[in-house]
């Protein structure tokens, strides 16, 4: 008999939820922290043995009235990993351990099973996801931005509200897009206070999974130190579309052409998802300087536990 999944990660998976998902937003409640794997003795242990170019710090700027929040990368090779699970705590951080749940045997086994339970509720095969864990501040922000494939917010620890908006262009233009999907870095999108009147937003409690529709732009606000699970994986659907934003990229770039994804017709995106995986490959479009710049290192001593240095180019 096939292990029942369903009940081993979630606890209230309902009708409601198996209809909306991916086609809204939906939350569920799981049963993720039970394998002990996110307490602050495991993360410690974590940190210390995930490799530094997988690891993001961050902390929040406050310079930019259209990326406001945006953030900036530090410098955290002076400290192990129960100095930065405090700094988390007590500072102004925001850590993400990338691809942790899937280079460690012990998480990789988690991810399965979540990903396990959702190809079992929803009757397709599995998806290839990759997760990583945030292990962040009270006082962290992520700012405003949009995914490109889909994504899922599984929430472990603390509380935090995550704003999410429509997937119109109003709140995410064509061309903030492209620029998502050219450059490998950056998914911040510009944002303004009155986007506000139009989003959903959700306060999420320990143990409280949260997914929504592809693409649809986001943001959070921490109200205490936090540790979540953010899975992607790509669809069909959402492989198809960078495909054809990327060919626009390109026309933009190359010709000054200005194509609106909403008003292309069938065949027009067909021929330009095919175009579009062409182009990726070959390298079309000409990706804008986007080095990494270190402003700051994670110091038990600093206020916050952000001390500024001179910046440099992240090599580590
Ligand atoms: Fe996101």
């Amino acid at each position: 008999m096939k292990p029942d999944l369903k009940s081993e990660i979630f606890s209230n998976w309902g009708e409601d939820q198996s209809s909306k998902f991916r086609k809204d937003i939906i939350t569920v409640r799981h049963k993720i922290a039970q394998t002990g794997l996110f307490t602050d003795d495991a993360l410690a242990e974590l940190l210390d043995k995930h490799p530094n170019h997988k690891i993001d710090v961050c902390t929040m700027s406050d310079h930019d009235p259209q990326f406001p929040n945006k953030f900036l990368t530090g410098d955290f090779r002076d400290c192990d990993g129960k100095t930065l699970i405090k700094a988390a705590k007590a500072g102004a951080v925001w850590i993400n351990v990338r691809e942790a749940m899937n280079i460690h045997r012990e998480y990789k086994a988690v991810l399965d099973k979540m990903y396990g339970a959702i190809a079992q509720i929803i009757g397709e095969p599995m998806f290839n996801a990759r997760g990583g864990i945030l292990i962040s501040s009270p006082v962290a922000k992520v700012p405003y931005h949009c995914d490109q494939t889909e994504t899922i917010l599984w929430h472990i620890r603390g509380k935090k509200r995550i704003y999410i908006y429509p997937t119109s262009e109003e709140f995410m233009s064509d061309e903030a897009y492209q620029n998502i999907i050219t450059q490998d870095r950056e998914d911040d999108i510009p944002y303004a206070a009155d986007m506000d009147d139009a989003a959903r937003a959700f306060d999420l409690g320990e143990g409280e999974m949260i997914s929504w529709r592809l693409n649809a732009p986001h943001r959070v606000d921490n109200q205490s130190f936090c540790v979540s699970i953010t899975t992607e994986y790509s669809t069909r659907e959402s492989a198809f579309k960078n495909s054809v934003m990327f060919t626009n990229a390109v026309l933009r770039q190359k010709f000054g052409v200005k194509s609106r994804w909403i008003s292309a017709s069938g065949p027009e995106k067909y021929v330009k998802s095919i175009a579009g995986r062409i182009l990726r490959k070959v390298g079309a479009y000409e990706v804008p300087d986007g080095e990494d710049v270190v402003t700051f290192k994670v110091d038990p001593q600093a206020n916050s536990y952000v001390a500024k240095v001179d910046p440099f180019v992240r090599n580590f």
